[in-house]
């Protein structure tokens, strides 16, 4: 059963991703003839809508870091349609997309490579203005100035060089960075992942409370759902290549329907005990598979429980079983007219233990 998306009050979405597909080539030999491809993203659709952050998780491999810079552009996409406020910017040609670029900017996972160590504070962060042939009222230093105290950095620290700071400081200048020409969708590519943990939170608060302060809509990544639980309004779980789950935050905690999502949410550390000793533990088997050739039918067939013959021959498509609640999945969870955690397919195999 399909139910229909909420009509009249869901806005117009900012970005519109319809059939994402990158395909990297593999070339062997002298004459480089192709062999084969990485099926790094293969088939997304969904949208972003003004204003949420949308979280987008899944293990090591899974496409995730490609799907973001398809969106922004900074990849060529093998086919598909890419979006941004209605206008189709798929294949627009680097000065065609010089507007857009302000519009959509990314935060990157290692805040120690993505700063050039010779180059000061100020010139990181001044840099999209000089790019853009952008001057500021009141000019670039005073502008730039802005934006570290915005971050919570000293505006002194002009003069200084990235190594003089600490990775959660390192990552603040990369979101000032971002935030210099007033992006209307940042995508973050795992922002805290190289952070160390007690730091993490003040990262993603920051991230959240910028979001407020200037109308932010966010796009962010990450490989396990501890880290974006609290800040996403929407979350889209990615397995090699596609979108196996995409659901309001709560009903994807609450009501998970994909058994992938069932197994990466059975690894988050539950603060309430009570509720911990009734969370199942799932242990994945094996490693995500290559992308190069994916099994077959459900790509994820060869470490799931519930695997059965139908799901090893036909791939099943993401559908919509409850309002805004997209899954693909021959043998959802917790679809609707089942009681919660009641299985709809075969039992599951011991592979899953209750925790103590
Ligand atoms: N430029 C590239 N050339 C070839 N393969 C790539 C390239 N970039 C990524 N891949 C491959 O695509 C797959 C998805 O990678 P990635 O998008 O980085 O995943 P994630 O961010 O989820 O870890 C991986 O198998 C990776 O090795
Ligand atoms: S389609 Fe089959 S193999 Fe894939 S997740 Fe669902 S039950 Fe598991
Ligand atoms: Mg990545």
């Amino acid at each position: 059963m399909t139910v229909p998306e909420q009509a009249t009050t869901t806005p117009e979405p900012l970005l519109t991703v319809s059939g994402l597909v990158k395909h990297f080539p593999i070339k062997k030999g002298l004459l480089q003839r192709q062999t084969g491809a990485v099926q790094a993203v293969d088939g997304l659709d969904f949208d972003v809508r003004p204003g949420e952050t949308l979280g987008v998780v899944g293990e090591s491999g899974c496409g995730k870091s490609t799907m973001g810079r398809l969106i922004t552009r900074l990849l060529e996409p093998t086919s598909g349609k890419i979006e941004f406020e209605g206008k189709d910017i798929t294949h627009l040609g680097t000065a065609a997309m010089r507007p857009m670029r302000r519009d959509v900017q990314m935060i990157f996972q290692d805040p120690y490579s993505s700063l050039n160590p010779r180059h000061t504070v100020g010139a990181i962060v001044g840099a999209p203005f000089r790019l853009q042939g952008v001057t500021p009222e009141g000019g670039i230093k005073a502008e730039v100035q802005r934006l570290l105290a915005l971050v919570g950095l000293n505006p002194e620290h002009y003069n200084r060089y990235p190594h003089e700071f600490s990775g959660g400081q390192r990552q603040r200048i990369g979101i000032a960075r971002a935030l210099a020409l007033k992006p209307k969708l940042v995508v973050a590519d795992e922002p805290v992942s190289a952070l160390d943990v007690s730091i993490q939170a003040q990262v993603v608060n920051l991230l959240d409370d910028l979001q407020d302060e200037l109308g932010l809509t966010y796009v962010i990544i990450a490989h396990d759902l501890s880290v974006i639980r609290h800040v996403s309004d929407r979350i889209a779980v990615m397995y090699l290549g596609k979108i196996v789950e995409l659901a309001d935050r709560r009903a994807l905690y609450e009501t998970p329907m994909h058994p992938y999502t069932t197994a990466l949410l059975s690894a988050v550390p539950v603060p309430d005990p009570r509720r911990r000793a009734r969370r199942e533990r799932i242990l994945l088997k094996g490693d995500v598979p290559s992308p190069i050739s994916p099994p077959s039918g459900c790509r994820f067939h060869t470490r799931c429980w519930k695997a059965t013959e139908v799901c090893k021959r036909e791939e099943p498509p993401l559908v919509a079983l409850a309002t805004g609640h997209q899954v693909a999945c021959h043998h959802p969870e917790n679809a609707p007219g089942q009681a919660p955690g009641q299985v709809a397919g075969p039992v599951r195999s011991a592979t899953k233990k209750t925790e103590s």
